[in-house]
């Protein structure tokens, strides 16, 4: 078991994911809690520190998140930012002024005390502010640590309990020593061993999964998406061939794709894998049908039953694995602990679960995207699978405007296939989130040699982003557009138009549909 960890607690900070990756970076595994968490429950052998993150509230509104007083005297470190700070005022006693106007942005930080949390800090440097409300009168006990022009209390310290408070975010890259700031926490305040990495993390995942399935069957639908594909190795790795991946070759699939599937996860990686060809199945589902939300439905709908078909063929089934990130899991719970209503229904297969009963399996819900990444490279997956663009659970279908036949499929699947190998080819593809083509429901003229031609127009959309929450078209070099497009114009037969579509995210979605 993992035997050390710092606790966040979340305020509704939009920061407070990059909080945690800050501690992580450290080796420090570290988890976000809702305000709710119970004093009681806090062991201090095992939480080597407390951060209470900023949030959108102030502390005098009313239904504002709280914590239990009694955390503050467990005598574990606490570091609290920007709301986390004027909640530990509060709390302890001191003041905390209402204030109506913002301060938001860059602002300069002068250290006045730089014992402990600001050690190896200069005099001045810059920090990101972004508050309304600030500390008036520090709680008895405190001493002031650091001011900037506008907020004459930016940070304060008890160093006796080991209480700090920033008004400023660490967490944010504006911040100039925001990483030296929560090293010193976690590492000299804390005192955490620091021990944690990719390697104990599977080991501890693999002990873990054995713990929970001891001579049971689970699935686990693999995609050769990278979350799914990491899950699948390392359950692997820890339960053999007890684990029954489920690869539904929908034909809605990237060129070539099977193939990999087959080549890396049953021929290299011995993994007991199942492939299912239902092309048919899903195509004939998905005859007639054009309205975007229809195409999800029909084919999550397929993709279930197919599922369900051959995990009751496997028999003995008990659990299902799924390869939920960190993100999906603090996304859909809400500040105050409960449940929230936007849970992504698009990470996990439907209502199977439920259905089949069967228990679930998440090895990689406390880790972030890169994290993940890191831990394949960890287990030798290669990095063909790692760094693959993302691509839709619906597949070719949102991106063939229209009705889905067998021959579009084709089309885009040649389209596909040429452009990801020229992105490729120009050193343009680790630069960029994801690049794909659209089959569009129009066709145009052409002229071919001395023949006139009438064929489909595709669209190429490329995008760069940090998270696919938002996205910016990729500004790729015009001759690699050219070749894009004399490539697709001149090899797949049934295209003779190629645009590039030039919209960000928002207004626009990444996928057409
Ligand atoms: P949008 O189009 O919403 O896409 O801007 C954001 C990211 O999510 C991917 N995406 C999906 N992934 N099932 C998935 O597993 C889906 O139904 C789905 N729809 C969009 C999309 O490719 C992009 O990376």
């Amino acid at each position: 078991m993992r035997n050390e960890k710092i606790l966040i607690i979340d305020f509704g900070s939009q920061y407070n994911q990059l909080i945690a990756r800050k501690v992580r970076e450290n080796n420090v595994f570290c988890e976000i809690v809702p305000p709710s968490i119970s004093a009681g429950s806090i062991d201090p052998g095992e939480i080597k520190g407390i951060i209470l993150s900023g949030g959108p509230a102030s502390v005098w509104a009313k239904g504002a998140p709280s914590c239990e007083a009694r955390i503050f005297s467990l005598g574990i470190p606490i570091l609290g930012i920007c709301y986390g700070m004027q909640l530990m005022t509060k709390t302890l006693g001191g003041v905390v002024a209402r204030s109506r106007r913002r301060e938001y942005g860059r602002a300069g930080l002068t250290v006045t005390d730089r014992h402990l949390l600001f050690k190896g800090l200069p005099k001045k440097s810059v920090s990101w502010m972004s508050h309304g409300d600030k500390v008036a009168l520090m709680p008895k006990g405190f001493r002031l640590t650091a001011v900037s022009k506008n907020t004459p209390i930016a940070a304060f310290a008890d160093f006796k309990k080991r209480l700090f408070g920033v008004q400023f975010h660490p967490e944010v890259a504006h911040t100039q020593y925001g990483r030296t700031i929560i090293r010193n926490f976690v590492t000299h305040i804390c005192r955490s061993k620091c021990d944690w990495s990719m390697r104990s993390f599977v080991k501890d995942s693999m002990d873990e999964i054995r713990r929970a399935v001891v001579r049971e069957k689970v699935v686990l639908g693999l995609s050769g998406g990278v979350d799914s594909s990491v899950a699948a190795v390392l359950i692997n790795r820890a339960i053999g061939h007890r684990l029954i991946c489920i690869f539904v070759d929908n034909g809605l699939l990237r060129k070539g794709e099977a193939k990999m599937v087959r080549d890396v996860f049953q021929r290299h990686f011995r993994i007991n894998l199942r492939c299912v060809n239902a092309q048919d199945e899903f195509l004939e589902n998905l005859k007639g049908i054009s309205d975007p939300e229809k195409k999800r439905k029909v084919i999550g709908r397929t993709f279930i039953k197919i599922f369900e078909r051959e995990a009751k063929k496997a028999g003995g089934v008990k659990f299902l694995a799924q390869g939920t990130l960190y993100p999906d899991l603090i996304e859909s719970r809400s500040v105050f602990g409960g449940p929230s209503a936007t849970i992504k229904t698009h990470h996990n297969v439907g209502g199977l679960p439920k259905r089949m009963r069967l228990k679930l399996i998440e090895p990689l819900k406390y880790l972030f995207k890169d994290e993940v990444r890191k831990l394949g490279a960890e287990m030798k997956l290669p990095s063909e699978v790692l760094m693959r663009h993302p691509f839709p659970g619906p597949g070719l279908a949102v991106r063939i405007i229209g009705e889905v036949t067998r021959k579009r499929c084709d089309i885009l699947r040649e389209v596909d296939d040429r452009l990801i190998k020229t992105i490729i080819k120009e050193g343009l593809y680790d630069k960029i989130w994801q690049a794909f083509a659209v089959l569009l429901p129009i066709k145009s003229v052409g002229v071919m040699g001395d023949e006139r031609t009438y064929d489909n127009v595709v669209a190429i959309r490329a995008v760069t982003s940090v998270d696919g929450m938002t996205a910016d078209w990729a500004d790729i070099p015009r001759a690699a557009l050219a070749t894009i497009s004399n490539r697709i114009i001149n090899e797949v037969k049934g295209v003779n138009r190629v645009v590039y579509d030039i919209s960000s995210k928002p207004p626009a979605t990444i996928e057409w549909e």
